[in-house]
C-alpha cells in the first residue's frame, strides 16, 4: 500500500489516531530525506518494531551551521516516497519549516550538555542543539514508542539516547549498524558530491577505522597508530579528527569496548564514520 503523506500536525494526528486508540506500537524513523539504503535498513528495523511505521523527511535548518550545506543539501521527495513505499512505511511526515518552528528558530532549545561539545560538536558548534531540538519536537508530534537511528551518526545516537533518558521521554531508542558500499564507504547522502577520484579516496576513512578495529588487541595506542597510518598514506583526504572513546564518548578504558570515530574532508565534502573496537581483546 502507498504510504499516507501528511504535512501538518493535524493530518499526522488523524493518520495516527487508530494506533493511538489501540495503544499499538508506533516505530519512527526521522530523516533529512535524500534517502538511501542506510535509511531503508532503519525502516526495515522499524517495520519489525511497530504496528505502524512513521518516517519523516525534514531538512532541519537549525542543525546546519553558517557556511554549511543547507542550501545544497540534496532534496529528492519523489524518490524518497518511492523508497518509503518499497519499505512499507505507513505514514510519511513531510512538515514545512513553519510547522516545526511556528515561533521561528529563536525559541526554547535542547542543550546537549558537555558531550555535545566533543568531536562533531567541536567543529559544528550549534549542530547537536539543532538536532536534539528538532528530534524533541518531532517526538512530541509523532509520540513514537520506538525510534530508530543509525550508528553511522554515532555521537547523534549517543546524545539522543541521553536526551530521552535525562528528559524521561517514553520512547525506546534503537540503534542500527552502518550500511556500507562493498568497498567499505559508509552510505551517506553526501557521497553523491564525490567525483570518481574523490570517491576512491573516500574509502580511506573506513579502511583506517577497520585497520584500527583489527589492532584492538594492541591497545589504544596500537589502534590509533594503525588507523593513522592508513590516513597518512592516503592522498586527497584531509583528516578533521580521529578519536578513540568509550562507547558513551567518555575517555576509553584500557580493556573492553570502545569506539573509533573519524571525520575527513575529501575536496569540499565532509564525511564521518565510526566502528566499534574491543581494546586488549583480539577482534573477531
Ligand atoms: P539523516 O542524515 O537523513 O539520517 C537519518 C538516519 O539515518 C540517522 O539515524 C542516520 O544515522 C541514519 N543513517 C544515515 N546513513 C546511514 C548508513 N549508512 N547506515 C545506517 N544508518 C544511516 O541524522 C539525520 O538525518 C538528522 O540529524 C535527524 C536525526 C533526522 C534530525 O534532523
Amino acid at each position: 500500500m502507498e504510504p499516507s503523506v501528511v504535512r501538518t500536525v493535524a493530518q499526522l494526528d488523524d493518520a495516527l489516531m487508530p494506533s493511538r486508540l489501540a495503544s499499538s506500537p508506533v516505530a519512527y524513523v526521522p530523516t533529512l530525506g535524500a534517502l538511501h539504503d542506510g535509511h531503508a535498513s532503519l525502516m526495515r528495523v522499524a517495520r519489525r518494531l511497530g504496528d505502524v511505521v512513521v518516517a519523516s523527511i525534514f531538512v532541519n535548518p537549525t542543525q546546519f551551521g553558517p557556511g554549511e550545506d543547507l542550501q545544497k543539501y540534496p532534496r529528492s521527495l519523489d524518490a524518497d516516497l518511492d523508497m518509503c513505499s518499497r519499505e512499507n512505511v505507513d505514514i510519511v511526515y513531510v512538515p514545512a519549516v513553519e510547522t516545526i518552528y511556528p515561533e521561528g528558530t529563536q525559541g526554547i532549545t535542547i542543550d546537549p550538555g558537555p558531550a555535545g561539545d566533543l568531536l562533531e560538536g567541536q567543529r559544528r558548534p550549534q549542530h547537536f542543539r539543532g538536532v536534539l531540538t528538532v528530534v524533541a519536537k518531532l517526538f512530541a508530534m509523532v509520540r513514537p514508542s520506538h525510534a530508530v537511528f543509525g550508528e553511522k551518526d554515532y555521537q547523534q545516537l549517543v546524545l539522543v539516547r541521553a536526551m530521552v533518558h535525562d528528559l524521561c521521554v517514553a520512547t525506546d531508542i534503537v540503534g542500527v549498524p552502518t550500511v556500507r558500499e562493498p568497498d567499505g564507504l559508509a552510505l551517506s547522502s553526501r557521497n553523491r558530491f564525490l567525483d570518481p577520484v574523490q570517491r576512491l579516496a573516500a574509502t580511506a576513512l573506513a579502511r583506517a577505522l577497520f585497520a584500527g578495529q583489527s589492532a584492538g588487541s594492541a591497545g589504544a595506542e596500537g589502534v590509533m597508530s594503525a588507523a593513522r597510518a592508513v590516513l597518512e598514506a592516503s592522498a586527497g583526504v584531509e583528516v578533521d579528527y580521529l578519536a578513540l572513546t568509550a562507547p558513551d564518548l567518555s575517555e576509553p578504558v584500557e580493556h573492553g569496548p570502545a569506539r573509533l570515530l573519524g571525520a575527513v574532508r575529501v575536496g569540499t565534502t565532509r564525511l564521518i564514520d565510526n566502528v566499534s573496537v574491543s581494546l586488549g581483546i583480539d577482534s573477531p
